[in-house]
């Protein structure tokens, strides 16, 4: 049941009375803001009245009087130019309390037309640093599946890892030339990790220094451009003036560019110029970058001993991160990475080459989704396929094999344009029917305004970090049960409830921020125990769970059906109407594949369930009756934090 839409839905024969399309008006009844104008509000006579060429708020005292609510409202009320108010009769709104009372689900049934979804999420580059994008990739993405499940779509988690990218021509080259065998054999993981770091580090090495030149030319002329146009600047006036500021502005942003590359270059010079040991392996292979691309070009073309050594590092890598996966209760229908799909690519690029969409161009296959724009290379010189064919092919399995009615992929919008390019591809190439959607996130950056980094970088840092949330988590929970005036929890409870906030503070930091906005890793702010914060939900489901031990109830086996549900104060109004919003909310999240919504949600239901209970007590209520109905209340506020948290693979705990 959405209230909301059965609100909506009471429109209609009225709006099209008026032969109006009724779906943009209907978009504008929404929960009011402030409950002193009602519940909800429909707010389109304004701009129906401007289509008809009427009065606003003539027009919308007609719509009142002809809408047939009574069952549902009070008789509705005109406010301002044409606001339509509308009060939901308590009765109403008790029956509805009174229906749902004991539903985990609160009332929320599933869709009438499930689609199926395939989500690709997580999706790191094994054997490459997995940074904290990916943990965001992976927190989303999850929060994604499972709110898509619980509103009744079929989805097919797909963990589309790359596993065949040039990052392996890499830790081959390095594993054959700098392998310390003690340490592969004590942790190869981390073994490979240092390799791969090693290998790109020499590899830009080489880069910096071919490059150093031009670098420092083009430092040079934009310093020098910067210098002529203050100087023209000083004598001109009016509007050449004004040109010449705007000139300058953006003269100074490029010679900053300009020099932050040329520092760059020469901060990655300097690191290997001061470590013999470094500078050595520099000299000794001056060709690495070229070298590494030929361990990958081998590896593609079948080459045995590299297929061998793959065949070897691949699985410790995936067992590394399963760890993760495992950690964070988080798993996949299905983790098909970018090598399942390596004896479709040749197929891919002869389809599309046939059909005229992929053409050849200094020697690479590329595809021109869009004129003018960048191409999408397909197959490059040394005949190498890209990310972008094995994206293609994926899609195509995605469309014929699994037979997805939706794709999203929960990637870093640093990938837009890719995704962009992808799409405009898969169109031209005759694909339809089939959704496709980047849901895209911004950067989790460090307090130092940079993008954030683990101590190590990899996936072993990663671990760290989730341990070090839940020694935090664990300090939290020592301190609150020693403050007691009887310590309530054993060391092996305090351990459990540390796990069940650090990792749930990780998690709800990061999803209930807008995903496209970047935000700050804020450790204190992540596990505060008020505000907008996974352990504030918590604390409020354990505090909730304390009111029924308090009063010696077992919630899971108290029966609420045919308990009268009374909401007579504001505030109990408040809390039901919060609690039946639960279906507007998921439906939002799922309109844009946006979990901060849910969290929205939570944190105004929990802010609702608060001045609820500072005013009316359960344990010292006028009546019976009142006080039954209050435990209606408190425990489908506990159903509903358990509920929407587990949506976003968030756990809670009794007591805390
Ligand atoms: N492995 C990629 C990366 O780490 C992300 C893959 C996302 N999924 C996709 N189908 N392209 O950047």
């Amino acid at each position: 049941m959405n209230l909301l839409s059965l609100i909506r839905r009471k429109f209609v024969p009225v709006l099209e009375g008026y032969a109006v399309e009724p779906g943009p008006l209907l978009d504008l009844i929404r929960p009011a803001q402030d409950a002193r104008h009602g519940d909800f509000q429909a707010n389109f006579a304004m701009s129906l009245a401007k289509q008809l060429g009427r009065n606003p708020r003539e027009l919308a005292e007609q719509i009142s009087a002809e809408l047939d609510l009574s069952e549902i409202c009070e008789a509705p009320e005109v406010a301002g130019p044409g606001f339509i108010n509308l009060r939901l009769r308590t009765g109403f709104l008790q029956e509805l309390i009174q229906g749902i009372a004991g539903d985990d689900r609160l009332g929320v049934t599933p869709v009438s037309h499930p689609r199926h979804v395939v989500v690709d999420f997580s999706s790191p580059n094994v054997a490459k640093p997995m940074h904290v994008g990916h943990l965001r990739s992976t927190v989303i993405g999850d929060a994604i599946c499972r709110t898509l499940r619980f509103a009744g779509h079929r989805v097919t988690s797909d963990n589309h890892i790359g596993d065949w990218g040039t990052q392996f021509g890499m830790i081959i080259y390095g594993y054959q030339n700098f392998r310390d065998e003690q340490l592969w054999e004590a942790d190869p993981v981390t073994e490979l990790a240092r390799l791969y770091r090693l290998v790109s580090q020499l590899s830009e090495y080489h880069a910096a220094q071919a490059g150093l030149i031009p670098l420092e030319q083009a430092a040079a002329a934009a310093a020098a451009r910067c210098d002529a146009l203050s100087a023209e600047a000083e004598t001109a006036e009016g509007d050449s003036s004004a040109k010449l500021k705007k000139q300058l502005s953006a003269a100074r942003k490029e010679s900053a560019a300009a020099q932050a590359a040329l520092t760059g270059a020469l901060e990655k010079l300097a690191v290997v110029d001061a470590d013999p040991e470094l500078s050595a392996l520099a000299a000794g292979h001056p060709t690495i970058a070229r070298l590494a691309r030929e361990e990958t070009a081998k590896l593609h073309a079948g080459d045995a001993e590299n297929l061998r050594l793959w065949e070897q590092f691949l699985p410790r890598c995936l067992e590394a991160l399963q760890r993760v996966y495992e950690r964070l209760d988080i798993s996949f229908d299905l983790t098909l990475g970018e090598s399942f799909y390596n004896p479709q690519l040749a197929a891919v690029v002869e389809g599309l080459a046939e059909r005229g969409l992929a053409v050849s161009s200094d020697g690479a296959m590329c595809v021109f989704p869009e004129e003018g724009k960048a191409p999408f290379i397909v197959r490059k010189t040394d005949g190498a396929y890209t990310y972008a064919t094995t994206d293609l092919a994926t899609v195509q399995y995605r469309h014929q094999e699994l037979q997805a009615d939706e794709v999203l992929y929960v990637v870093d919008k640093r990938q837009a344009e890719h995704f962009q390019q992808l799409f405009t591809t898969t169109a031209l190439w005759g694909i339809d029917g089939l959704g496709l959607r980047h849901v895209s996130f911004g950067t989790v950056m460090g307090e130092n305004g940079k993008p954030y980094k683990t101590r190590s970088g990899d996936t072993v840092g990663l671990e760290s970090l989730l341990d070090e949330a839940v020694s935090r988590a664990r300090r939290i929970v020592d301190e609150n049960d020693d403050r007691r005036e009887q310590p309530a929890l054993t060391p092996e409870e305090r351990g459990r409830i540390a796990e069940i906030v650090g990792l749930g503070g990780i998690k709800y930091a990061d999803l209930h921020h807008n995903r496209d906005s970047d935000y700050v890793f804020d450790w204190d702010k992540m596990l505060a125990t008020t505000g907008d914060t996974a352990t504030y939900m918590q604390y409020a489901y354990a505090r909730v769970c304390g009111i029924f031990r308090r009063l010696g109830l077992r919630r899971e086996d108290l029966d609420f059906k045919g308990t009268a549900v009374l909401l007579e104060s504001p505030e109990e109004r408040k809390l039901a109407l919060q609690l039946l919003s639960f279906g507007y909310a998921v439906e939002s999240v799922l309109q844009e594949y946006r979990p901060h919504l849910l969290t929205a949600w939570l944190f105004s239901t929990a802010e609702a369930f608060s001045q609820f209970f500072d005013r009316c007590s359960v344990q010292n209520a006028e009546s019976d009756e009142l006080r039954n109905s209050r435990l209606v209340l408190c425990d489908l506020m506990a159903r509903a934090i358990r509920t929407g948290l587990s949506l976003l693979g968030i756990e809670v705990t009794d007591t805390m």
